[in-house]
């Protein structure tokens, strides 16, 4: 199988698995990236069943309408049942590294407003050790360099994603060379450094369930 036939094969089990569970007043929290839209694709065949959608991006609010599914502002919306979305790395505890499409943090803020968070992606995406994929973290433009100098003191080696804005107005250091042994002081200690908006790293808010595509089927970790 191909990566986008894992990909595809883990967006529809995470439909499998929230189907059932819709109801015509539900709202589904959507993530970004490839993976997330395959499940935007698999999604819209039921748009009937449901209300609409909270998105993490721009991009997947655009492919969400694109399918005539309404999509909610997060404020009017409160909590809700379900986000699903990618990850670019995992780990069993199902701590992840997201934001290598640069959403962590419109990511970060819609999986914590969702009672569950299913996480969808190929087994390639699963490490022993997080850090392989350099850690993206949003930063206020202004504080740049300041918050590299402070990564560089955790031990990791920040690299200025240029030409890159967020959705948020920031902008992204991927921080390669960081072994992370424990993923959620970590992303505590990120959060400290003033002009951090977020770490792409999700520890203290890891997913709830991870579909994991292997060419044997779907794997599922709770
Ligand atoms: C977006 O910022 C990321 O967090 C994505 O969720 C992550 O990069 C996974 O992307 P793919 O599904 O394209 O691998």
């Amino acid at each position: 199988m191909t990566q986008d036939e894992l990909k595809q094969a883990v967006a529809q089990a995470a439909l499998d698995y929230i189907l059932p569970k819709l109801e015509k007043d539900s709202i589904v929290g959507i993530g970004t990236g490839s993976t997330a839209n395959f499940f935007i694709d698999a999604l819209a065949k039921h748009k009937d069943l449901f209300d609409g959608a909270v998105s993490s991006s721009k991009a997947s609010e655009d492919r969400l309408k694109d399918h005539g599914i309404s999509v909610f502002d997060l404020n009017s919306v409160g909590t809700f049942e379900f986000y699903v979305d990618g990850a670019d790395e995992t780990n069993e505890r199902l701590e992840l590294i997201k934001g290598g499409g640069a959403a962590l943090t419109r990511e970060k803020i819609v999986a914590a407003c969702a009672k569950e968070f299913i996480c969808i992606a190929d087994d390639s995406k699963m490490v022993s050790l997080l850090g392989q994929f350099p850690l993206p973290v949003e930063v206020i433009p202004m504080a740049r360099s300041f918050v590299a100098r402070e990564i560089v003191k955790l031990g990791g080696d920040p690299v200025y994603r240029e030409g890159v804005v967020t959705d948020n107005g920031g902008v992204i250091l991927d921080v390669h060379n960081l072994r992370i042994d424990s993923p959620m002081e970590l992303e505590s200690q990120i959060n400290q450094i003033t002009g951090v908006i977020t770490s792409g790293l999700f520890a203290l808010r890891p997913a709830d369930v991870l579909m994991l595509g292997t060419t044997n089927g779907v794997t599922t970790l709770k």
